[in-house]
This record gives structure tokens, C-alpha cells and sequence, in this order.
């Protein structure tokens, strides 16, 4: 992994936390920090020590978008490629196969509203605020931000945000189911952990299943996602974890997952 500044990051207790650190520009999605946060999803996926990651910014931002720099010398072509970039590094995060948390702290506008859509679970601190801004600036959101927001919160309110472009609190992002909730500021981290150490807790084929299942099945028929899901639900059956977590329960003691 090349060591870059434009991310933090440790892994601790199986948790990766990964703070997008540039705070002078509201952590900005530029060409930098997505190759970054591209080669910290791909660390994740293949450590075996990293189980979970923690998504988080450093300052008054979560992330303020992609960066307007470069969407200023962006044509046709190019814009193509800039969107497909983007898209690609937050379906590499959303199918990682881990469970990711966005805990954010601030603005999570456009490209940052963008990468915690693709986080497996969102928290906000009550200073969070969400918007999909890029109309003002001619543009359309192109991190995937116009499916997943649709997906998340419904059509008419996706639509709404994209068109508008206006900011909603974290009150309202959690009225919305935009995120799961709020919490103090203070509080935002020792929540995330607190969450994350629950999914931990759970067996990981199982885990693995339920976000597999949940992200498959969503674009499909319900016949089909039924289908989709007995097949999953067949598979945890027969494993180890399945055995421990039924004989732990009517044993009455704590299960000890494998992941086998
Ligand atoms: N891309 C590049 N730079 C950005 C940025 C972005 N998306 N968002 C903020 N910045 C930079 C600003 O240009 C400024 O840099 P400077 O100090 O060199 O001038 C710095 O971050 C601080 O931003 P500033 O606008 O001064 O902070 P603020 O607190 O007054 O306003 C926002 C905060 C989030 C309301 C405002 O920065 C904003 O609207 N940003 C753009 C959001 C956006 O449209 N995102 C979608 C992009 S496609």
C-alpha cells in the first residue's frame, strides 16, 4: 500500500478506520484520495486481519464532493472516465463482502454523500449535513449518487435533493433513512465502534450473506430475490457457524463464530 497523507488509517480489534484527511479542502474526493481509498478497499478485502471498516473525515467535512478543480477540465471524454472512476472505487467498497460504516461528522456533499451511500451502514453527528449539490454547478451527480439516493431514500425524494441541491441536516437524513441515525457529536465514534462491534459479533458467513443477499436481490423481482435469498439462506445451513450459533443458543451460552 503506498503511504499517502490524504487518508489515515489503522486497523484495530478487526475494525479498519480510514479518515480522509484533507481538511483544507473539506477532503475532497481529488485523483489522489480515490486511489487511496481504492487501495485501502482492496487491502480490506484481501486481509484476513481487517473485518470491518470505519469510514470517517478529519475536520468540519466528511468529504465535500468530488473535486471541482478537476470537474472544471472535465469534457465528454473525460467526464465519462471521472464518473466511471468514482463509480467503480465505491462499488469496490459496497461489494466488499465486509461491512463498512460511514460515521459522518460534517458536510457529506455530492461525491462524499456519494461514498457514504456506498457504505454498508451510515451514522451522523448532529452537525452532518447531506446534499446532492452538483446541479448548481450544471452538473449531475456521477458517483452513483442519482441510483443509490433513489434506492435509499425513494424517488421523489432523491429527487428533490438532486434537483434542488439543497442541504438537509442529519435529523432529516435520518428521518429520511438516508442514515440510520443521529448522534451527538462527541458520541459519533464510540457509536460507530459500538455498531460495528455488534456486526462482529455475528457470524461472518451469516453477515456476508445478509449484505449479499440485500445488495443482489434489491434491482430483482420478488420471485427471483426469494429464490435468491433460500439459495443463501441454504448455504449458511450447512455451515459451521450455523451449527455453533443454534447449540450455543440452546445451550444457553455465548456463540464463538469461525466463519467457517
Ligand atoms: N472541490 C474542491 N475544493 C473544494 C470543494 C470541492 N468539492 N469543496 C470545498 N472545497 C475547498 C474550497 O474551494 C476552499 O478552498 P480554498 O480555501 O483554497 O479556497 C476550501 O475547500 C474550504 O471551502 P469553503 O467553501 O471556503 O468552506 P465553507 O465552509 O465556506 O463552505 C461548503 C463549505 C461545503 C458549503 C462549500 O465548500 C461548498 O459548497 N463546496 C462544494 C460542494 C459541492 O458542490 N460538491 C459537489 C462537487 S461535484
Amino acid at each position: 500500500m503506498t503511504d499517502t497523507n490524504v487518508v489515515l488509517h489503522h486497523t484495530e480489534n478487526g475494525i479498519l478506520t480510514i479518515t480522509i484527511n484533507r481538511p483544507d479542502k473539506l477532503n475532497a474526493l481529488n485523483h489522489e484520495l480515490l486511489d487511496a481509498l481504492e487501495q485501502l478497499f482492496l487491502h480490506a478485502k484481501a486481509s484476513s486481519d481487517v473485518k470491518a471498516l470505519l469510514i470517517t473525515g478529519q475536520g468540519k467535512a466528511f468529504c465535500a464532493g468530488a473535486d471541482i478543480n478537476k470537474l472544471a477540465e472535465s469534457d465528454a471524454m473525460t467526464g465519462y472516465s471521472f464518473a466511471k472512476r468514482g463509480q467503480s472505487v465505491f462499488r469496490l467498497l459496497e461489494t466488499l463482502g465486509k461491512p463498512s460504516l460511514s460515521a459522518v461528522n460534517g458536510y457529506a456533499f455530492g461525491g462524499g454523500c456519494e461514498l457514504c451511500m456506498s457504505s454498508t451502514i451510515r451514522i451522523a453527528s448532529d452537525k452532518a449535513k447531506f446534499g446532492q449539490p452538483e446541479v448548481k454547478l450544471g452538473v449531475i451527480p456521477g458517483y452513483g449518487g442519482t441510483q443509490r439516493l433513489a434506492r435509499l431514500v425513494g424517488k421523489g425524494r432523491a429527487m428533490d435533493l438532486c434537483l434542488t441541491g439543497r442541504t438537509i441536516d442529519a435529523a432529516t437524513a435520518t428521518a429520511w433513512g438516508l442514515v440510520s441515525e443521529t448522534v451527538p457529536d462527541g458520541m459519533l465514534m464510540d457509536k460507530a465502534h459500538e455498531i460495528l462491534g455488534s456486526i462482529l459479533a455475528v457470524g461472518p458467513l451469516a453477515a456476508k450473506g445478509v449484505m449479499e443477499a440485500v445488495d443482489k436481490g434489491f434491482d430483482l423481482s420478488m420471485d427471483d430475490a426469494m429464490e435468491l435469498e433460500a439459495l443463501y439462506f441454504a448455504k449458511v445451513c450447512a455451515s459451521e457457524d450455523k451449527k455453533e450459533g443454534v447449540s450455543a443458543f440452546l445451550e444457553k451460552r455465548e456463540a464463538h463464530f469461525t466463519g467457517a
